[in-house]
């Protein structure tokens, strides 16, 4: 039996970058990397290291409506993100931040 614990962050937020060359719909699409990145450098500029967490995912099932983020234990997810929607994902951060 692995060892359990409770998650560390405040909010992990994965990041889609499946990348399917334009064979069929995926995340990357949308440049899902630029967006993910981008996320990391604005948690790394609060200084919210250790409290987000920004990670890469494989495909999370709702290619069609990519790129998509999600947000837990909030259960929050953004579909069809584009790279110029990073602020509104971050408003949404400091909100949960905030609140913690
Ligand atoms: S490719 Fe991103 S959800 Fe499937």
């Amino acid at each position: 039996m692995p060892e359990q614990y409770e998650s560390p962050y405040i909010s992990h937020v994965f990041v889609c970058t499946n990348d399917r060359g334009g064979k069929r719909k995926s995340c990357a699409d949308n440049d899902s990397p630029s967006v993910k990145s981008s996320l990391k450098a604005a948690v790394n500029a609060r200084g919210w290291k250790g409290k987000v967490r920004i990670s890469t995912s494989g495909c999370m099932g709702l290619c069609a409506n990519g790129s998509n983020v999600m947000i837990y234990p909030q259960k929050i997810w953004f579909s069809g993100v584009m790279p110029d929607d990073v602020d509104g994902i971050m408003e949404v951060l400091e909100g949960l931040v905030g609140e913690a």
